[in-house]
């Protein structure tokens, strides 16, 4: 492609992305393709000759669209969103033109010195204590195997990576029954074993027991395992539940073990003053991770991983092929020591182009409207007889289910799993579920970039009639 038709052709997206922004609402929410739809349009064998530009773009419009669900649509409510905004789409095709690969300062030192202020940035943002350093990784998933590698490699005097599990005990790992899913990945890919991951029971707000934690690590001890890390969460994915830092956090500093907190999701609500209260105990905490991706306004994938001691992290991760030998080695931050992959993405350009275009008192403002928006919905859910809360409403994620009179709890169960697909499948909006206490629960998350009171009205007015349409 000539630098021309790239103008051309560049010329021609823009005018397609902004086009697709302003009318994303208009787009079914969830695709509806069947499995194996898109794959049957697409040839077995790539083309052996040149195609023109036009042609992927109309395959574009035409097979691939359909598949896509549409997560910057205001009517999405499912899962916890992935909100993106123009300033970081600008930058990310920044970053795209450069196609800089990142892995060490000398690659490019703007990336990573721009890395370091933006976590700086964020760090005083969300109100950790300066002795934190951080630095992106691509997802919540990957910072939490960072920390729980780091804590096992503390826990084993640093010799897990080079000897491997002979003669260090037996490392276990503490989370909550509500914990994500990733921590359990951790755990099995880190050797350190599934079997060796103990579930504490949580509270009746869905938060961690730290009694129960206590109880779990003395009994532990006994039995000679050796406690490694608790990873504590603010914001669970089922409820936004918060576990009490603070108490777990003792327990960790008289027992040595390292602490990871988990909020991947809420850890953005930190930027308000009046959610600093989910910080308390942040001196306890080894490492910590936040995903703006999901609810700061830049693109996936950006998620900010901070850890209290720099050193051990990447003792944990550094490796020193010939070909990385660098002039500048120690004096600079090199980050394809600070986690797993060695090639690393240009990503804190987004978040200086978002945090700049908007500054911290808009962005403040825009989370706030979501947690007003969340209230409410939770106002007016808990206003109709025929259904029910179930769970505290911390932020932006409302618990939920249909809860006619003359239903067993199997037949609720069974309703409300129904109404979630019907709903769904309407593509006018798109919710998830979980299960709580054994009941599956609707879960409505009002923190889309562009979700206004309006559309959580109009949700809510559906979710009532389609409802009251399936139970009567
Ligand atoms: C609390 C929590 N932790 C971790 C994750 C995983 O995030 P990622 O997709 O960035 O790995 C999620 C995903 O929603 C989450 O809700």
């Amino acid at each position: 492609m000539s630098p021309d038709e790239f103008r051309k052709y560049a010329h021609e997206l823009v005018e397609w992305m902004a086009g697709y922004m302003e009318n994303v609402e208009n787009y079914p929410v969830k695709s509806s393709v069947s499995p194996g739809e898109i794959k049957g349009k697409i040839p077995d064998d790539p083309p052996l000759h040149p195609e023109p530009f036009s042609a992927l773009m109309k395959d574009f419009e035409e097979i691939i669209m359909p598949g896509i669900t549409h997560w910057q649509n205001p009517n999405f409510f499912a899962y916890f969103p992935a909100n993106t905004s123009p300033p970081s789409i600008l930058a990310e095709m920044l970053v795209a033109a450069l196609g800089a690969q990142c892995m060490i300062w000398e690659t490019s030192p703007a990336a990573a010195e721009l890395e370091e202020k933006m976590m700086i940035w964020l760090r005083n943002m969300i109100g950790l204590p300066a002795h934190f350093e951080g630095v992106i990784q691509d997802s919540a998933s990957t910072a939490t195997l960072a920390a729980i590698l780091t804590a096992r490699e503390k826990m084993t005097g640093f010799t897990f990576n080079d000897e491997g599990a002979q003669g260090t005990g037996v490392c276990r790992v503490y989370c909550s029954e509500q914990t994500h899913s990733s921590v359990d990945k951790a755990v099995k890919i880190s050797g350190i074993g599934r079997k060796n991951l103990v579930k504490i029971p949580v509270r009746k707000d869905f938060s961690m027991d730290p009694d129960k934690l206590k109880e779990a690590i003395i009994n532990d001890k006994a039995k000679g395992y050796l406690p490694c890390c608790v990873v504590a969460t603010i914001g669970t994915t089922g409820t936004t539940a918060v576990d009490p830092v603070k108490a777990i956090g003792e327990i960790c500093s008289e027992n040595g073990i390292w602490l990871h907190v988990d909020a991947a999701m809420a850890g953005s609500a930190l930027i308000l003053p009046e959610f600093q209260w989910m910080l308390d105990g942040r001196e306890f905490i080894d490492s910590f991770v936040f995903n703006p991706h999901k609810w700061l306004f830049t693109n996936f994938d950006c998620s900010a991983y901070f850890v209290r001691d720099a050193a051990s992290l990447i003792k944990t991760f550094e490796i020193l092929p010939e070909y990385l030998k660098t002039r500048t080695r120690g004096k600079v931050n090199d980050y394809r020591d600070w986690g797993v992959p060695l090639g690393r993405r240009f990503r804190a350009l987004k978040l200086w182009s978002v945090i700049r275009s908007y500054g911290v008192e808009e962005l403040q403002k825009k989370l706030r409207y979501h947690i007003q928006s969340a209230a409410r919905l939770s106002e007016m859910i808990a206003g109709e007889k025929d259904f029910e809360i179930l769970a505290p409403v911390t932020i932006c994620l409302v618990c939920f289910r249909y809860r006619p009179t003359g239903y067993d709890e199997k037949q609720i169960n069974i309703l409300n799993e129904k109404l979630n697909h019907q709903l769904n499948d309407s593509g006018k909006l798109y919710l998830s579920h979980t299960l709580l206490d054994g009941k599956y629960t609707l879960r409505m998350v009002t923190a889309q970039t562009n979700v206004t009171m309006t559309h959580v009205e109009r949700a809510w007015t559906a979710i009532k009639e389609t409802a009251r349409s399936l139970g009567s």
